[in-house]
């Protein structure tokens, strides 16, 4: 009889304790999405059937004409904000009143612990300020002779591909190519992206972007339940990092030690650092992560960046017919050589990348949580008068791909139409409407970089082929319903035609 007694009081307890939970935003008189017990919105995040980010972008969808609305992470208050004002105030005017969802500890994840995305506050700036002028327009020009090099090896290797089949999974080729162009302009390294069937930079990268369920399940963890993940020591890469990086690492840094070598790479930064930083010592673990950050957040995000903007292409010939006129035109202006300069001419074809990247925004959640109480304008535009306050600890997320697909901002966003990013156009896209890099302090640090290398694949490949589409490539795309990025599920196959 007591145990039937307790066991009614518990059930009751609970459901109270749920029941007050689920009350919050309606006692805030702000518009939600009904939850679920004990999961709220994310039941079929849980059971991995889906990814957080499809239902941050259903609920942009459903709730057109509202500048946010309130959900629940299982039992945890949260935000989908819509409107982009709101928006810009989070990414840049009060940037330092929030921090990233995903948190990692030093303990459990050394490496990923000091990644600017996860790291906030002091240890940010400190991180943050030591790396920026690694990544600046000064640092990436003269990457350029590496990138011709790479260019090299592409399009060498498209035209032996071709001589088998001319049709390419453009996911793949994009992998080696940004691949090698890390490994050889962040580390010095020759990455055998081109020689080896399965490159190193494969093997890492399948840490972060793996297909594997319990790797999505750690990543899941590790953004909804920090405090448990933390517990089972699950780990936002799925295994701490392998040896293979590490050693690729330590070993390129030892033999450049043992041998006087200074190069003025990444890789030489980082040695410098940890020479300038004696009686302080700079572990191994640091460099490592250091060098993680340029190799996790540059490779993949680039790649999948290029392959899409390569099918786009294959799709849409008028657009790749502008592209490589533009193309010629710089190029016999400059003597058929393409330095930094030439490319930094090519102007529609930046608008090409910027489209790509609407349509596909490779990162497809920002997520923040708050750190002080913030105010808000009220939810619905027409209610002017009211503001309100969201808790400190409130979580936030934006759709990117939701957002980027708003017709009110984008007109027929289906299309392809990289003049939306022309100059006359592209000032009537609000800020912070257009979010693929963030955007404010926290912007991505290697967006030039990245802007340089896909910039360079889509010339060395427009100059010598043409892309055609391939029928096996179904349409509409279908996306990997849990992968971290934005990544197709199938092959993305492009046809390469020999242009001479
Ligand atoms: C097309 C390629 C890329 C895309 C779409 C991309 C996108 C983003 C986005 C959306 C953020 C902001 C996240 C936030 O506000 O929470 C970010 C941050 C960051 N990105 Fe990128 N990124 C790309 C390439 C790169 C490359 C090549 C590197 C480095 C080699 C890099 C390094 C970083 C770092 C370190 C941060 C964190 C910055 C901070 O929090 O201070 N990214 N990136």
């Amino acid at each position: 009889m007591f145990l039937i007694l307790f066991i009614i009081s518990l059930v009751f307890i609970i459901r109270l304790f749920f029941q007050t939970r689920y009350d919050y935003w309606k006692k805030r008189n702000i518009p939600f999405c009904k939850p679920t017990l004990l999961v709220g919105s994310f039941g079929s995040v849980l059971t991995l059937r889906t990814a957080i980010s499809n239902i941050c972008q259903k609920l942009h969808n459903d709730y057109a004409g509202y500048r946010y609305i309130g959900f629940f992470d299982m039992w945890k208050p949260a935000i989908l904000v819509r409107d982009p004002e709101i928006i810009k105030s989070m990414l840049v005017k009060n940037c330092h009143s929030y921090r990233n969802l995903v948190q990692v500890e030093h303990e459990v994840d050394p490496i990923m612990a000091l990644n600017p995305f996860v790291i906030y506050g002091n240890e940010w700036r400190s991180v943050r300020s030591s790396l920026t002028s690694q990544f600046t327009s000064a640092k990436i020009k003269p990457m350029t002779s590496n990138f011709l090099l790479v260019n090299k090896k592409l399009v060498d290797y498209i035209k032996k591909q071709t001589e088998v089949s001319k049709a390419l999974d453009v996911r793949q080729l994009s992998n080696r190519y940004t691949g090698e162009n890390v490994m050889i302009n962040a580390f010095g390294l020759e990455g055998r992206s081109f020689e080896d069937k399965y490159p190193d930079s494969f093997k890492v990268g399948e840490q972060f972007c793996s297909k594997s369920k319990l790797v999505q399940f750690g990543q899941t963890m590790a953004m909804l339940c920090p405090k448990i993940a933390r517990i089972l020591k699950v780990t936002f890469l799925g295994n701490p990092i392998s040896g293979l990086f590490k050693n690729i690492i330590l070993d390129a840094l030892k033999y450049r030690n043992i041998n006087n070598i200074t190069r003025k790479d990444f890789l030489g930064y980082l040695n410098e650092m940890r020479a300038k930083s004696a009686p302080f010592y700079v572990s191994d673990d640091e460099i490592v992560a250091h060098a993680f950050t340029y190799f996790l957040d540059g490779y993949e995000t680039s790649a999948l960046t290029l392959a899409y903007a390569l099918f786009e292409l294959s799709q849409n010939s008028d657009v790749q017919n502008k592209a490589r006129e533009e193309i010629n035109e710089v190029l016999n202006k400059h003597d058929h050589v393409l330095s930094y300069e030439a490319a930094q001419e090519m102007i529609y074809l930046d608008n090409v990348i910027s489209e790509t990247l609407r349509k596909h925004p490779i990162i497809k959640i920002i997520t923040r949580v708050c750190l002080d109480d913030v105010v808000f304008p009220s939810p619905h535009p027409d209610d002017e008068d009211r503001e309100v306050i969201i808790k400190k600890d409130t979580e936030i997320f934006i759709s990117c791909e939701a957002l980027h697909k708003e017709s009110k901002y984008y007109p027929n966003p289906e299309a392809f139409d990289p003049d939306r990013f022309n100059e006359q156009n592209k000032n009537i896209i609000p800020k912070c409407a257009y979010i693929p890099f963030g955007e404010g302090p926290k912007l991505c640090l290697g967006k030039t970089f990245a802007l340089a290398q896909i910039k360079m694949g889509l010339i060395a490949i427009l100059s010598e082929f043409h892309l055609e589409y391939n029928k096996k490539t179904k349409l509409p795309l279908e996306q990997e319903n849990l992968h971290i990025f934005l990544s197709p599920k199938f092959e993305m196959l492009v046809n390469f035609v020999a242009r001479y």
